[in-house]
């Protein structure tokens, strides 16, 4: 795969290359049976080809937006929960957008009153537009959060409110759709067939991130190239579902993303939902958890070298980071760093994530290595495409619909019953 690559030497120990080979076979199996339309969810496809669909209309629609958002205001709401902010937030990290023009707060995505008054007074007296992002409309988290903000609104803006106000939702479904319509917020529909987590180059992730001034035509062009990768045989993503898969089958049932830049963090995060979300049901799946190197080495590296053995790495390494520095030669050695005078920091983090690989591969941890040449839109994109396609081949392999989320309706039913709502 041009770009992306895996290197499974790291796995070498773990199972043979028959094991593997046997699995990739599956793999394939599955690739095809997930292009054929006939799999589970084939009703949720949407994400599947949008790449190549993308409709260059409501594309323009979206840069328009953006740039009135990015024209009026210092800082962008973005409120939701979920597949309705992960992918944004993700790719806003990844891209340091907040180091230029209009930032992306976050709202609706938690209860907690005290973030809420934080998020009020950080922007007062400031120039802010929202955009509220739910396809359900019904979610609570951003239900709340965007009665709060819209009050807030109107009281500052009043009339003009309504120009400074965007919704991403449900074409007909969405619940609160009938308020947007009425009060005249630019909207932005979120197909029916492409579910929250699998919705970043839909307007959720698409609408923000313009405004917040990503490239969102090179981000597009990242997922295109990784989906015309994905058609090749023994491509790196059936590669990666075929050894999460084999090693799932071996015991180890933790997989840990373990990035060497903390603005991957939220990548990680959306990683997570992509993967807990479409595989941990039917009791089974992997459980997918998230370090921050070598920060977490500190707190989490005891456990992953000498904890239980049921997990694996995956590792995700930027061959050039986006920005480097070198360690000054003081020419005194008081503090035991002279042998590391003059080089740059990315080195001793390239060093760090070879050693921490080798200790722990020695130690009973698998690792597989996925790398990009470069932290940019487009190996974002193609890193994006790349992990929802391997995603839904590894929830076929695993022999569930990786496309529902049957399971997280449980706690709310509990919680409205607990508050009152009419009807539970
Ligand atoms: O991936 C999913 O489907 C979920 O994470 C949803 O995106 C999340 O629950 C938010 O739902 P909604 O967009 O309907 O508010």
């Amino acid at each position: 795969m041009k770009g992306l690559k895996i290197d499974l030497t790291n796995c070498e120990g773990f199972f043979n290359e028959n094991e593997f080979k046997d699995e990739l076979n599956k793999a394939e199996k599955m690739s095809k049976l997930l292009n054929s339309g006939n799999g589970r969810g084939n009703d949720f496809l949407g994400w599947l080809n949008l790449p190549m669909n993308i409709d260059h209309n409501e594309l323009a629609r979206i840069k328009l937006a953006a740039a009135k958002i990015s024209e009026q205001a210092e800082y962008l709401i973005n409120i939701g929960i979920g597949g309705s902010y992960l992918g944004a937030r993700a790719v806003d990290e990844a891209l340091y957008l907040a180091d230029n023009g209009t930032k992306l707060l976050y709202a609706g995505n938690g209860l907690s009153g005290t973030e809420m008054k934080r998020l009020l007074a950080l922007i007062e007296n400031k120039e802010v537009a929202l955009n509220v992002v739910s396809k359900s409309g019904t979610t609570t988290e951003p239900a709340i959060a965007f009665r709060i903000l819209k009050e807030k609104m109107d009281k500052k803006y009043g009339k003009e409110a309504y120009k400074r106000i965007f919704a991403v939702t449900d074409k007909s479904r969405g619940a609160v759709k009938s308020i947007y319509d009425r009060e005249g917020y630019e909207s932005f529909i979120i197909p029916d067939d492409i579910g929250g987590r699998y919705s970043v180059l839909t307007p959720v992730g698409l609408l923000p991130l313009a405004a917040a001034g990503a490239d969102i035509d090179s981000l597009i062009k990242g997922a295109l190239e990784s989906y015309h990768d994905c058609k090749l045989s023994n491509n790196s993503c059936l590669k990666y579902a075929a050894a999460r898969n084999l090693l799932y089958k071996k015991g180890y049932s933790t997989e840990i993303m373990a990035v060497y830049e903390s603005s991957l963090r939220f990548f990680s995060e959306w990683w997570k939902q992509l993967y807990g979300e479409s595989e941990g049901k039917e009791n089974k799946g992997i459980f997918p958890a998230s370090v921050v190197f070598s920060a977490d080495l500190h707190s989490m590296g005891q456990y992953i070298q000498q904890g239980l053995r049921n997990i694996f790495e995956t590792v995700i390494s930027i061959e050039q980071a986006p920005m480097d520095i070198s360690i000054p030669n003081t020419g005194s050695d008081e503090d035991g760093l002279g042998y590391l005078a003059g080089e740059n920091m990315n080195y001793v983090n390239n060093i760090a994530m070879q050693a921490t690989v080798n200790a722990h591969v020695s130690g009973g941890v698998p690792n597989i290595i996925l790398s990009i040449p470069k932290q940019d839109a487009y190996n974002i994109g193609k890193m994006v495409y790349f992990f929802e396609y391997a995603c839904a081949v590894s929830g076929y392999m695993l022999g569930v619909n990786p496309f529902d989320q049957p399971g997280v309706e449980a706690y709310k039913k509990e919680m409205f019953r607990m508050l009152g709502k009419p009807g539970y």
